[in-house]
């Protein structure tokens, strides 16, 4: 087993690390507080190969493997969760999704443009009565000749409003369950298919999430992704690799809360020296930098099973359980090392626990987490 990163990962590190502290860091606060989607971030994210990364070259991504990506997306989200989220959603989610399960077609006529970051995509499986409970799709897909007609609504849909393209999960068959969802490629803008509620949230507050409606949107049988009712097992998998992606993005709010934590308790002062002298103080930050390395340990797992072609649904599941479990206790305690100043706006270690706590619900709840977990053991 090797623990040296190689010199493309290293040089990976270092040119996510600068973009984020150059380019990301400085509008961020703006950003959170205004909800201002980065659609100009988002594109230099492409153009440095950051939107496509573990897409072949000849489909107009970076070619990498999954550890390269997930090194990126924690640098991205050391800096800014809400960048780390659209960053991941269009690769893990929706580039990957095309380039396994898609067509040579599908694959000309969005892959590239997705890959390489000229668009934007999105991923529709959340409905209001299925979130956990994924497979309860009342989203229908009724065929009609070359065509099927969408009818329904998807909730929570990051990168809803801002996307180009969506992948859609809905049902084709309502009485087979699970085994009767489809997935399609839809172009935003088609006839029938409208943006309905932006959301307000507590935190990623600049990345974009909505509910979309589908009234009668005629979508051609040529963007269905693999064969009618292959639906739920395509989005499960792709999740599988998804989860790595939130894992890695909470690793990266972690970091922050600890380098922000030893930055500030070197310099605050409090009976007479720096708080980073009492042992209350340098206990969190043992067991902060402790968590992380573990987190980290079981992302690279993770990722390195995905690169290998072997299976990584468990470990992918407990990465995400436990980087985001520890993201928050991070944020918490980023927070009680700051006192008062960690509880205002300017010291960012607030947003660092407004933006860690997603990382527990999306792509899988925690308690999903652990049903997947326990499934995989005891089956
Ligand atoms: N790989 C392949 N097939 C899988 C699978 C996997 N990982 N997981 C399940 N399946 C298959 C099963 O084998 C079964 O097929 P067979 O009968 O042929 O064996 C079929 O799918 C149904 O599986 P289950 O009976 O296990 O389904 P379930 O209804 O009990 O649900 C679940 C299982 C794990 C709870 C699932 O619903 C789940 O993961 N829920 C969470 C959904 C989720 O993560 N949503 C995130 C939304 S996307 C998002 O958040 C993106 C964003 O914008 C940030």
């Amino acid at each position: 087993m090797d623990f040296q990163f190689s010199e493309t990962h290293e040089l990976i590190r270092e040119t996510a690390r600068h973009f984020a502290d150059q380019k990301i860091a400085p509008g961020s606060i703006e950003r959170d507080e205004k909800e201002i989607f980065p659609r100009d971030l988002v594109k230099e994210m492409g153009e440095l190969g950051f939107m496509g990364m573990m897409v072949p070259e000849e489909w107009g991504g970076a070619g990498l493997d999954t550890i390269s990506y997930v090194i990126a997306m924690e640098e991205i989200s050391r800096v800014d969760a809400s960048c780390g989220v659209i960053m991941s959603v269009n690769n893990s989610l929706v580039c990957y999704g095309i380039d396994k399960y898609g067509t040579e077609d599908q694959k000309k006529r969005y892959l590239r443009d997705l890959a390489s970051g000229k668009k934007l995509g999105a991923f529709a499986l959340s409905e209001p009565e299925a979130g956990s409970d994924a497979s309860n799709q009342r989203t229908v897909a009724d065929r009609d000749g070359d065509y099927y007609i969408l009818n329904g609504t998807k909730n929570w849909i990051t990168n809803g409003s801002t996307c180009d393209v969506v992948l859609v999960m809905a049902a084709t068959d309502k009485a087979k369950g699970p085994k009767g969802i489809s997935t399609f490629i839809v172009d935003k803008g088609i006839p029938g298919f409208s943006v309905a509620k932006k959301e307000k949230k507590l935190g990623i507050r600049s990345s974009d999430t909505v509910s979309l409606a589908f009234q009668d949107a005629k979508v051609p049988v040529a963007n269905r992704i693999g064969e009618e009712g292959d639906g739920f097992k395509f989005a499960m998998k792709t999740l599988e690799g998804g989860r790595i992606g939130i894992a890695a993005q909470a690793l990266g709010i972690a970091q922050a809360c600890l380098d922000t934590s030893i930055n500030y308790s070197k310099q605050r002062k409090a009976f007479d020296r720096p708080i980073a002298e009492l042992q209350a103080i340098q206990f969190k930050i043992a067991e902060m930098a402790t968590n992380i390395q573990a987190a980290r340990m079981l992302i690279l797992k993770a990722a390195a099973l995905k690169d290998a072609g072997q299976p990584f649904g468990q470990e992918a599941a407990m990465a995400k359980l436990f980087a985001s479990k520890i993201s928050v206790q991070a944020a918490l305690e980023a927070i009680q090392i700051h006192g008062g100043y960690g509880y205002v706006q300017e010291y960012l270690v607030e947003r660092y626990l407004r933006d860690a706590k997603i990382t527990e619900i999306y792509e899988g709840t925690s308690e999903i987490q652990r049903v997947v977990i326990s499934r995989s053991l005891l089956r």
